[in-house]
């Protein structure tokens, strides 16, 4: 079995790379380890930079997204109270985020991989690269119920495989350079049952700790709230949830959180994380296997799709003319921006959370900072850019 681009993970970076090689007329076959099923309905991030909504629509793949997607003109910010509109479409020249699950996405460009005929293979195990420093890679696996072994020959491979899979680990650890950051607190996500009681989200400083409230659709809801990473989900009852829901969402107007069923919840930690470089030989790395942010900024699958946008243009220019030179750049082109995302996802981190350690002084400048994207146009303009989406060099 040959194609031009053989890719481990049927997540964003991978699919969307399918998608865009698909269309530059370039082959490519997905080896996934989880089942179709299984990858339609993870729940993970949520908002669509301004680009990728457009990406979509180019890509001919955004018609639902644009019927179901809540497309928000801003986001509000609450601290000591107040509760602030940050303006971001005013601040950006007219630009929307769109608020459309991960899971819908993943929907979304997976049929139409099947109806382009390009093969995507759920379920594998084992898939490993192989020869990557040389002129023919190759990745092996084994098919779900399935004896051997097979291998698919290809001239790049692609590890778009997260933050677990085996993409990474292939540069040699003499050649790689790893940035990490742990953070002392998670989040404890949530879905329930309700409809939307606030028009856009909220991201909450508040004395006990973070929290954000956002939507799924008109009737689900999902709302995050800061805890102690290494709490056990079990200690958390519906109703100890929705108690600290109110105490961080609400203020002292009249407004309150409207409950409803809680149907999933779980805890996640929060880490940043890059890795330089994301290249060895014909091998290359996307999406969360380079780089992790915390979601605070909701830049990880934005990110991730940044990197397939700037490999797929890559590849095109090495098939269609035989130029190197953007892959060459691959690494120093995404990471540019890269650190950009990193270095807003962790502001936001910083600006809106109670970290361990934390003191007086810490608190007083997370009100500065929040006071000032209250009164200074210019610090306003400048989240609302990050979290609309920086442009591409
Ligand atoms: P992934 O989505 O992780 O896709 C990688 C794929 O590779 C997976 O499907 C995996 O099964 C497959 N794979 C891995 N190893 C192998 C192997 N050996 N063989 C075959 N297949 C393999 N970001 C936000 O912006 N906002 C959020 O609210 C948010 N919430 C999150 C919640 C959770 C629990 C997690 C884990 C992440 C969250 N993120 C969030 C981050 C965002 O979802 C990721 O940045 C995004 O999924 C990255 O896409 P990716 O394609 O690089 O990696
Ligand atoms: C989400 O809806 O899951 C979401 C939204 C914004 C974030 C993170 C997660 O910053």
């Amino acid at each position: 079995m040959h194609t031009q681009v053989g890719i481990i993970g049927a997540g964003p970076a991978g699919l969307f790379l399918g998608q865009l090689l698909d269309r530059a007329g370039i082959s490519s076959v997905i080896l996934e380890s989880r089942s179709r099923e299984a990858v339609e309905s993870t729940i993970r991030a949520g908002v669509l930079e301004h680009w990728v909504v457009e990406l979509m629509t180019e890509l001919g793949i955004g018609e639902r997204m644009h019927r179901e997607a809540h497309f928000h003109d801003g986001i509000t910010l609450q601290w000591e109270q107040q509760r602030y509109h940050l303006d971001v479409t005013e601040l950006t020249d007219g630009k929307r985020v769109a608020v459309y699950p991960q899971h819908e996405v993943l929907k979304d460009l997976i049929a139409a991989r099947l109806a382009d005929q390009s093969e995507t293979i759920f379920g594998v195990s084992e898939a490993a690269f192989h020869g990557v420093d040389t002129e023919t890679p190759s990745i092996t696996f084994r098919r779900e119920g399935m004896g051997e072994l097979e291998t698919l020959r290809c001239d790049y491979v692609i590890g778009a495989d997260g933050f677990h899979g085996p993409g990474r680990q292939m540069i040699p650890k003499s050649l790689r350079r790893e940035y990490q950051k742990i953070y002392s607190f998670g989040w404890l996500g949530i879905l329930t049952q309700a409809p939307q009681s606030w028009p856009e989200l909220i991201y909450a400083n508040q004395a006990q700790g973070f929290a954000l409230l956002s939507t799924r659709s008109p009737d689900v809801q999902r709302m995050y709230i800061q805890c102690d990473p290494a709490d056990d989900i079990a200690n958390w009852s519906d109703a100890r949830i929705w108690e600290q829901l109110h105490e961080r969402l609400e203020t002292d107007d009249d407004w309150s959180l409207t409950e409803g069923p809680i149907f999933q919840k779980g805890i996640i930690p929060l880490r940043s994380f890059v890795c330089e470089p994301m290249q060895y030989g014909r091998l290359f790395i996307a999406g969360d296997a380079a780089h992790i942010v915390p979601p605070t900024g909701a830049k990880g699958l934005n990110l991730a799709v940044a990197d397939s946008v700037v490999l797929a243009r890559a590849l095109e220019a090495q098939f269609r003319h035989n130029n190197h030179a953007l892959l060459d750049a691959y690494t120093n082109t995404c990471l540019r921006r890269v650190w950009k995302g990193e270095r807003f996802a962790w502001f936001m981190t910083t600006m809106l959370h109670r970290a361990d350690g934390d003191g007086d002084f810490e608190q007083r400048m997370q009100m500065a900072d929040l006071d000032l994207i209250r009164t200074s146009r210019a610090t306003a303009t400048s989240i609302a850019e990050n979290y609309i989406g920086l442009p591409f060099d």
